[in-house]
């Protein structure tokens, strides 16, 4: 069911996968054991701590079969049904070995293998290694948090008042809605630059900057691909044509904290112009890539959310406190917690799991595996999927050429698949498809653009496509 286009493999030197397997999951995998040593010597419960001790040693002995470029072995069967599927394909692939396997495969696998370790435990079930480092960066990312919840508390109001509209012809209007709507739109694009797979190389500064509006303006032009108006057209429609009716936007979830704070944001907007009247969510089951959201960190964040100042000026690890919120920057966040949580309470923000989105395969696959799944989201107007991996999975993270179309390298999930495919995605990974002709060539001939030996450009999360499908027309 996989598109024949060869996927990337960690055995390619000129390929991001390389540098992921080589130096990226080692630094991942070492967090991961360090934060999981630091519980274990906060737990009195004998028992639990001796356990734990046997999963650091189960982490120690992944990176060290990471390392030395040992075969990927069969995960151990935790009674969940997406194993056998795994297992299924590491031997269809011929059980292959870390430094020559692709890419995609790989790197899902690395975080099923994980959550085998906690899943099988008595103690440690749904542990989540990555909480800590999740929590702390939303904490860091303060100083863009704030500013969102004021212009966003601003727009509100304007918005409940009509003062906006004073005067004003329809065609002001519309234009003013669409600025708005591209506005919301790229908050949450750029919110995807941020994920913490990345931090191995990112400091808390060089997130800070990427986060502020003046960063969001900077980075206009670096959208290479920009479908936005196409998408504002089709939800105009859908409010015209379904003016009573269910209209419904989903988001397919990628990182905790920052970026799904700005999801929130982009999906409490819709709600309140009436481009939507609900919005679906989608989380990972189970820690993913770092950074993903699980139901237990959407929570989390609404939770911290309840008392910004709190939350805000609590010590952190090293003891170092914060400075107090001003009354009105309290104020600000606490509008949006209140306003999200009764979006919540009223059925119009829903968070619905699915054990698809954290098996190792494609998104063409969704069709035949997840069958169920594939007609919900036919029910939606829109499925906005945010982030590198969620394209991955849509193009199969494979080596297309960057001329190919959006549509083709989606390919059942495309043109008449029943759903308009919306992507938001900073480009981390080397596929990247729908551009103009030249273009990859110009990028790559940009300083560290990668040259004729690797397509650098599209790994650091500072360049960004914005790709529509209209598999609804
Ligand atoms: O490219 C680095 C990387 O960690 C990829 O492995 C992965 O596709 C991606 O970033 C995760 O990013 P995102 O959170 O945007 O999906
Ligand atoms: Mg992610």
């Amino acid at each position: 069911f996989d598109p024949k286009t060869p996927q990337y493999l960690t055995s390619d030197p000129s390929s991001f996968a390389s540098v992921s397997a080589n130096e990226r999951w080692p630094v991942i995998i070492t967090g991961a054991i360090d934060d999981l040593h630091r519980t274990v010597g906060e737990v009195t419960d004998e028992e639990k701590a001796k356990e734990g001790k046997s999963i650091i040693e189960n982490l120690a002995k992944l990176k060290y079969e990471l390392q030395h470029d040992r075969q990927l072995t069969p995960l151990d069967d935790d009674g969940e049904s997406d194993i056998a599927s795994y297992n299924k394909e590491l031997e269809q692939r011929g059980t292959p070995h870390w430094h020559n396997v692709p890419w995609l495969y790989a790197e899902c696998y690395l975080y099923r293998r994980i959550e085998t370790f906690f899943a099988l435990s008595k103690h440690w079930k749904g542990y989540d290694v990555f909480t800590r480092q999740k929590m702390s960066t939303f904490k860091s990312s303060r100083p863009a948090v704030l500013e969102l919840a004021a212009r966003y508390r601003e727009l509100a109001q304007e918005a409940e008042s009509g003062k906006g509209a004073d005067g004003k012809s329809a065609e002001d209007i519309e234009q003013a809605e669409k600025l708005l709507f591209s506005e919301m739109c790229e908050i949450c694009l750029w919110g995807n630059a941020t994920d913490l797979s990345l931090l191995t190389s990112l400091t808390y500064e060089d997130i800070q900057k990427l986060q502020g509006s003046q960063a969001r303006k900077a980075s206009q032009s670096n959208i290479i691909v920009n479908d936005l108006d196409a998408a504002f057209q089709v939800m105009q429609k859908a409010r015209k044509e379904k003016k009573d009716g269910e209209r419904r936007v989903d988001i397919v979830l990628d990182n905790s904290g920052f970026e799904i704070f700005v999801d929130l944001i982009l999906g409490g907007y819709l709600l309140s112009a009436g481009l939507a009247t609900s919005i679906v969510l989608h989380p990972k089951r189970l820690p993913w890539f770092v950074s993903d959201v699980t139901p237990k960190d959407f929570s989390d964040l609404l939770n911290s959310m309840v008392d910004p100042q709190a939350f805000y000026t609590a010590p952190d690890d090293t003891g170092k406190t914060y400075p107090a919120l001003s009354e009105k920057e309290a104020a600000d966040v606490r509008f949006l917690f209140d306003q999200w949580s009764q979006f919540h309470q009223d059925g119009k923000l829903i968070v619905r799991p699915h054990s698809f989105w954290t098996t190792q395969g494609c998104y063409w696959r969704i069709p035949h595996e997840a069958p169920e799944l594939f007609d919900d989201l036919k029910e939606s107007e829109l499925v906005l999927f945010k982030g590198d991996l969620n394209y991955r999975k849509l193009t199969n993270d494979a080596q297309w050429d960057t001329t190919t179309p959006f549509t083709t390298a989606i390919g059942p999930m495309g043109p008449k698949s029943g759903i308009r495919v919306l992507a938001f995605r900073t480009c981390k990974a080397d596929t990247v498809v729908g551009l103009p002709a030249g273009e990859d060539e110009r990028l790559r001939g940009l300083p560290n653009g990668g040259g004729d030996e690797a397509r650098k450009w599209a790994w650091s999360g500072k360049w960004a496509v914005v790709s529509f499908s209209d598999g609804k027309a």
